[in-house]
């Protein structure tokens, strides 16, 4: 579903090339419930913002659902980004002036869906995630916890193939970490959706079916072989 190939990733400052990602090879298959650990600059968001679709890698092939996505337009890869990925981010980002049910549509609206089809969607949602009670309350009048629920429901609405998680719960408390990574096992095993979770924190990562280290731009995963020792 997912497949990248000897992703490389550098940034030119100045005459000082950087190096970021070398060599990422990675397959994502449907349903996969898969962590991505690693120190603090070690490229953990670099990636994540290439596999879903919003930055470029500087070399290597990456297909998704068996598409080359190198070759499309920014316009195209925008519509394809919308389609099979979902995002949840450490800092929510819900739009302030929105209702819960208006942020959870929003993927629906941008592609064209009629306003009261997405929000009966987004309402269906939010009822799979526990929100149906805060429909109409704008992300100020809700809790952290329930804020990264209406972010999980707006990556969830469009029914995507995959939901990259880039340290969810980073910005909660434990309990409520708990809770939402529950709800992400849970909407993994329930709608089939590959869910890919950045974290620093070993209890998450050991919740997850397949675990990947990433040390200076090089991903290892668990029982492969070449990660031992
Ligand atoms: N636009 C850029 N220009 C130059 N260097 C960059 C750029 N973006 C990221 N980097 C560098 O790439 C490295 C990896 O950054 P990245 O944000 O992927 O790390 P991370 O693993 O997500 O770290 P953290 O756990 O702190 O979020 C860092 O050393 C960073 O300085
Ligand atoms: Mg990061």
């Amino acid at each position: 579903m997912l497949q990248l190939t000897g992703i490389g990733k550098w940034f030119q400052l100045g005459t000082l090339k950087v190096d970021v990602l070398r060599g990422v090879d990675l397959e994502v298959a449907e349903g996969d419930l898969l962590s991505i650990m690693g120190p603090s600059g070690s490229g953990k968001s670099t990636l994540m913002n290439i596999i879903g679709l919003l930055g470029r890698p500087s070399s290597g092939r990456y297909l998704v659902n068996g598409r080359d996505v190198s070759t499309m337009s920014d316009r195209e890869l925008s519509v394809f980004r919308n389609a099979h990925i979902g995002f949840v981010f450490q800092s929510f980002n819900l739009l302030d002036r929105l209702t819960a049910l208006e942020n959870a549509a929003l993927p629906l609206v941008y592609r064209g869906l009629g306003r009261r089809e997405a929000r009966r969607r987004a309402a269906e949602i939010l009822e799979k995630v526990g929100m149906q009670d805060r429909l109409d309350h704008r992300p100020d009048q809700l809790s952290g916890g329930q804020k990264q629920r209406v972010a999980i429901a707006r990556a969830l609405v469009g029914t995507p193939a995959a939901v990259l998680a880039d340290e969810p719960t980073g910005a909660l408390d434990s309990d409520t970490a708990e809770e939402v990574m529950n709800l992400l096992i849970r909407l993994n095993r329930e709608e089939g959706v590959a869910v890919v979770i950045i974290t620093h924190d070993p209890v998450i990562s050991m919740q997850c079916r397949r675990r990947t280290l990433i040390r200076d731009g090089v991903l290892l995963e668990d029982g492969d072989g070449r990660a031992a020792g």
